[in-house]
């Protein structure tokens, strides 16, 4: 089919209008996103819109209308909760879901019994539906599950060939979709959020849910209270995952990313390939953006995008509910002062685990290096030391750590003391120094209560006898000694239960690819 592109001239949106009063499919621009619209009461007109999206047939549209008045009919009441909506805010970027009356059907409510009515703010938008002479179903312009289109040029990308005509009337002001508001529950829910924020609802209204699934993503078996929360969207080809942290964590994560994109905002300082969407501070921006941004990411042929957090409040709810859905609910979280925790058994290996994080350019932070710089240089410490332990363990003004070892090796409570005098330093220092993506590299990252300073935990194990030859050979110590440093440590299933992730270091498996197929999941 030859798709025909209008202007917003009055002949265009004549001849447009009529295409929808007689049954075909034109797209046209709202101040949200671009619609796809048909006639709301033609059942075969409709069934058309499913079918050039692609879009699952229980997932239904959005009815516009161009007057208040035209309403009524598509109701089986106007609430006063949803009165008071109307009368507050229509024409606006704002849904409105009310049971339906008998003359909606069955195809355009999505087999539900309840209807979503929309006034759209946009001019050739409502002069579009005048013309039209009947109420509009139309969902965003696109193929299904991809972003929706802020500008002719991808509405023409998407439908071009499978819909009668588009109208380009230039870029939508605000670019992401309505509010969606449901008022057929005992309390009135919001299922998508938009430009009309539930702050400027409440203030109408009073209090309004939002339904879990618009932050968190739907769980197994959940029903959705709006079918289209159940379906994948607005995703780009690249995979695209959410970077949870500040300004600046955010530019030293992406900065050392090889063969990824960022998706970041206007003044952050990125030297990888970037898009940027909006401002940081201004979530109206962010909005107008965000869906272009992913469109030109998969132009750019970008693979792997990290994109940077927006804020959950005012329309940012919007721009963020978009995002964790093309990310598909990916999210690093780089607030923790830790990237990756890295323990294990001593002789288990982790140095080498350390080194090629490091290469990757991880910022490793070696425990045992700033145990080391403590027994040299902090008096405090040794004076708690030498109270607990004895004088005779300071040579030279320092630890000697051979001494000190002797001591706590073979006396579990003086090991404890010992830990409690030196972990909590060590892990400040370790934080103090951590620049993100940091790996905190400590045997003793348990036994320190680090865990929950790391976003991810990942442990080094080898068989025990491998562990005996690899600590003998390196500290110069005899078959039993080593044996009680191992004895005092928490055992294998400890490490195994208390990590996210478990490497064997057995000298058989392949150690760089288990550690590249860990980071693939973790980042
Ligand atoms: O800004 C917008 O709303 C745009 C422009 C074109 O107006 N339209 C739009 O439509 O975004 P669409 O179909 O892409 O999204 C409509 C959303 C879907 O998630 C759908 O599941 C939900 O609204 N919806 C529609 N009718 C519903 C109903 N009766 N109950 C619950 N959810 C409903
Ligand atoms: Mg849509």
């Amino acid at each position: 089919m030859e798709t025909k592109i209008f202007t917003t001239s009055e002949k265009d949106i004549m001849e447009a209008g009529e295409i929808i009063r007689k049954g075909g499919l034109v797209a046209f621009p709202t101040e949200t996103v671009y619609g796809l619209g048909a006639d709301a009461l033609n059942e075969e007109a409709v069934k058309k819109i499913y079918l050039a999206k692609g879009r699952p047939s229980d997932n239904p549209l959005i009815v516009h209308v161009s007057r208040k008045e035209d309403i009524a009919p598509l109701v089986k009441e106007i609430t006063p909760k949803a009165q008071k909506l109307i009368d507050a805010f229509f024409p606006a970027p704002l849904t409105v879901i009310l049971p339906k009356s008998e003359k909606v059907g069955k195809v355009v409510s999505g087999g539900l019994d309840t209807v979503a009515v929309r006034m759209p703010e946009n001019e050739t938008a409502r002069r579009l539906i005048s013309a039209s002479g009947c109420p509009v179903a139309a969902p965003s312009a696109n193929t299904s599950g991809l972003p929706s289109p802020t500008r002719a040029k991808y509405v023409i990308e998407d439908m071009n060939g499978k819909i009668d005509g588009i109208i380009d009337g230039g870029d939508c002001e605000f670019g992401v979709e309505s509010t969606v508001i449901t008022l057929a529950t005992e309390e009135p829910t919001i299922l998508r959020p938009g430009a009309v924020t539930k702050e400027m609802i409440e203030e109408v209204i009073g209090p309004v849910q939002v339904a879990r699934a618009v932050l968190e993503g739907m769980k197994e078996n959940e029903t959705a209270a709006s079918p289209g929360m159940k379906y994948k969207h607005y995703a780009p080809k690249a995979k695209v995952v959410i970077v949870d942290a500040d300004k600046k964590a955010y530019e030293n994560f992406v900065n050392r990313q090889k063969n990824a994109f960022a998706l970041c905002f206007e003044g952050d300082e990125v030297t990888i390939p970037k898009v940027t969407f909006g401002k940081e501070n201004d979530d109206l921006s962010q909005a107008r953006e965000l869906f272009d941004a992913l469109r030109l990411l998969d132009e750019m042929g970008a693979k792997k995008v990290y994109a940077r957090i927006p804020h959950t409040t005012g329309v940012g709810m919007a721009v963020y509910n978009r995002l964790i859905r093309a990310a598909a609910f990916n999210i690093i979280d780089l607030r923790k002062p830790f990237t990756i925790g890295l323990t294990g058994q001593t002789g288990a290996g982790k140095g080498y685990v350390g080194e090629y994080l490091t290469s990757l350019g991880f910022h490793v932070l070696d425990s045992d290096k700033f145990v080391g710089r403590i027994y040299e240089k902090n008096p405090e410490i040794l004076k708690k030391l030498s109270a607990e332990f004895g004088n005779d363990i300071i040579v030279k003004g320092e630890v000697d750590r051979k001494k000190l070892g002797k001591i706590v090796f073979s006396d579990n409570e003086k090991l404890q003391k010992l830990n409690s005098i030196v972990h909590p330093e060590v892990i400040r220092l370790c934080e103090e120094n951590a620049e993100i993506p940091s790996v905190l590299d400590a045997p003793q990252l348990f036994e320190a209560k680090a865990q929950d300073k790391c976003y991810k935990i990942i442990s080094v194990t080898a068989p025990e006898s491998i562990r005996l030859e690899r600590i003998m050979r390196r500290d110069g110590i005899t078959e039993n000694e080593a044996k009680k440093r191992i004895d005092a440590q928490l055992d294998e299933e400890y490490y195994k239960s208390n990590s996210d992730f478990v490497i064997i270091n057995d000298g058989k498996n392949d150690i760089k690819k288990q550690i590249d197929t860990i980071l693939e999941e973790i980042l």
